[in-house]
């Protein structure tokens, strides 16, 4: 969910709904917003998108405030219908909460303030945060006061954000595992899930850490935890501004962002390196001694994130020579893992708040392993309560689906597996500097497959008409990159497709090739090992099955192209770094498809490009 809430000199409902707009990627199956006016509270919430309730409030407009609070929904407890969008109100009508997580104690508190004879109007979970908060103020205590014990007596992720009628001019929020930033202006402050809410206004941002209660006013911001000590932030300024967060003539964030991935990677592999060649990862604060210590690594991830960990497993293994398995983080923490202090956890995440992502690398460093967090995001909860935190600099990610995100944690993944190779003084020495001069010819590659992208698009048109199955094949680290393609499909285009181990293929999924199936093959470059010359056997299995074969191939590849129907051409580079140029046209397929079918590409149904709750 996105959180907004403001107090200044402006039109809060105008901030409000501005900074709901640049968070709605974060969820839309509902919003709403609470404005306070002489000593009133007014609210509106609406089901679907932000454009529902923006029609209402032309219909039905709120009266000027200068302070107010706002939320886009992705639903977790309750339907998304206009009862259970937030904001949530205290049953006197005087505070008003919006909410991002899951209160998981919520059930007995319910049954608490039914007992008391408090009725409920909502399925949520937060609907008890509204009536606590209001019984708290009820009874004098100030919000901020009220926000802290009430914050004590929850329990699982929450940020919450709170206005009260009798309070002019003072909006408070608590955070547990849920992200929130303060928005410092002149004048004016925000707060916000996320700085994409309020960077037309300020660069300028807060910080916040675990368990603490924040109040603005216009000219003031106070912390404090639970217990009401007084607390602080770290301050921080963000390195992108508003075009960043606009399309810029693009039809689609997805559309912008995949084209800006020259650049994402170019800026992600920015002064990584000295002049002798030697790779420099700063962020690394963890001692190489203790790094040729470890003896095992586990890259943790969700969705994406996780095929760029499969792709890093393998180079990881090649480069290193250290045993490194890859789990989705939503299983590793459930399963007992082995790790101990001589476990190296490498986590990736996009937006840095992933709850599935956060809780493993708790668990993790409960375990006394070391976490590096591999993330696109400052200030983002999983690269702050990690040891070590390597920033891919793609700049915003807005389209749900990721695509400069993607490609840059397999960037950073690479620069991590050399760097550590490079501690750890593997033989690859040569082959690291080598590697390195190809990661610097990257962008150039990646802009020339985008260069060539209108057959790709031409073809998404053609197979947008009928086709209900797409499967996806490779080898090695074509394999991830044949799982991402099969997911930003899913994502966007609604599309049943799978991705496949080549090899494996035979060994059942086979039998659901038929006449026509549309099949896309990773095939890696023409090498020493025999990789490539096992998948152009893959392929003629599946030409003889009738599958119609859609070949990515380097350039000058001529075995393959008597097996493909139709056939990419990538531009050459090594088979580690080949994911680089061979997902970007799948990526493109994608958006193309999904855009010939009329889907909202930015926005897909049911998900979230955040996913703050387990
Ligand atoms: C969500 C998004 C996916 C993303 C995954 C991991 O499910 O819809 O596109 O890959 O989260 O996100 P992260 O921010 O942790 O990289």
């Amino acid at each position: 969910c996105g959180i907004v809430g403001y107090c200044g000199p402006r039109q809060a409902r105008d901030i409000i709904i501005e900074g709901l707009t640049r968070l709605e990627y974060r969820g839309y199956d509902s919003a709403g917003l609470a404005v306070v006016a002489d000593n009133t509270l007014y609210w509106d919430k609406k089901s679907g998108k932000l454009a529902n309730l923006c029609a209402d409030l032309e219909a039905h407009p709120l009266p000027p405030s200068t302070q107010g609070i706002g939320h886009t929904r992705w639903a977790t407890h309750g339907a998304p219908t206009d009862a259970n969008a937030h904001p949530h109100v205290s049953s006197d009508g005087r505070v008003a909460v919006v909410h991002n997580g899951i209160i998981e104690n919520f059930a007995s508190l319910r049954a608490e303030l039914i007992a008391e004879g408090v009725t409920f109007t909502s399925d949520t979970d937060t609907e008890v945060a509204a009536h606590l908060l209001g019984q708290e103020v009820a009874a004098g205590a100030s919000l901020a006061v009220a926000m802290q014990h009430v914050a004590s007596r929850l329990t699982g992720a929450f940020t919450l954000v709170a206005v009260n009628a009798g309070e002019p001019d003072v909006v408070v929020a608590a955070r547990r595992n849920s992200p929130l930033v303060v928005g410092l202006g002149k004048g004016e402050n925000f707060l916000a899930s996320d700085v994409a809410a309020f960077i037309e206004h300020t660069r300028d941002a807060l910080e916040l850490g675990q368990d603490q209660v924040v109040t603005i006013t216009s000219d003031s911001v106070t912390i404090t935890d639970f217990d009401g000590n007084p607390s602080e932030g770290r301050p921080y300024h963000v390195d992108w501004d508003l075009s960043a967060a606009e399309k810029q003539g693009y039809d689609w964030f997805m559309r912008k962002e995949i084209f800006e991935q020259p650049k994402a990677v170019a800026d992600t592999l920015l002064g990584r390196w000295t002049d002798r060649g030697d790779l420099v990862l700063d962020e690394v604060r963890i001692s190489p001694e203790e790094l040729r210590r470890i003896n095992k690594i586990v890259i943790v991830a969700c969705g994406s994130a996780f095929y760029a960990g499969m792709v890093a497993k393998y180079a990881i293994e090649h480069w290193t020579r250290v045993a490194c398995e890859v789990e989705l983080a939503s299983e590793f923490r459930y399963r007992d893992p082995i790790i101990d202090p001589m476990t190296l956890v490498i986590t990736i995440s996009q937006s840095g708040e992933t709850a599935d992502t956060l809780m493993a690398i708790r668990h993790a460093r409960e375990q006394g392993a070391r976490v590096i967090a591999i993330c696109n995001t400052n200030g983002a909860t999983i690269p702050r309560e990690s040891d070590a935190a390597i920033y891919t600099h793609a700049g915003p990610e807005i389209g749900v689906a990721s695509t400069k995100g993607f490609l840059t944690q397999v960037v950073a993944c690479y620069l991590l597996g050399l760097y550590l190779a490079q501690v750890r003084g593997m033989k690859y020495g040569d082959e690291i500097r080598s590697l390195l001069d190809e990661l610097e010819t990257m962008p150039d590659k990646i802009q020339k497959v985008l260069d060539g992208i209108e057959p790709v698009y031409e073809l998404a048109r053609e197979m947008a008409k009928d086709e209900d199955a797409v499967f996806f094949l490779g080898r090695h680290v074509g394999y991830p990159v044949a799982l991402e393609g099969a997911l930003k499909l899913k994502e966007i285009a609604y599309l049943h497709a799978e991705g496949f181990a080549a090899g494996e293929l035979k060994h059942g999924a086979i039998a659901v090739i038929e006449e026509g199936t549309p099949v896309f093959v990773v095939v890696p470059p023409q090498g020493r090992d025999q990789l490539h010359d096992k998948v152009v056997s893959n392929i003629e299995e599946i030409r003889a099955r009738g599958a119609r074969t859609i070949v990515l191939a380097e350039e000058g590849d001529t075995a393959v192209e008597a097996f493909a129907d139709t056939l990419f051409t990538l531009p050459r580079c090594s088979t580690l770094l080949q994911p680089l140029v061979a997902a970007v046209p799948l990526q493109a397929f994608a958006c193309e498809l999904a855009t010939a079918k009329g889907h909202d590409v930015d926005q897909p149904r049911n998900l979230a490009k955040s996913v703050t709750v387990e």
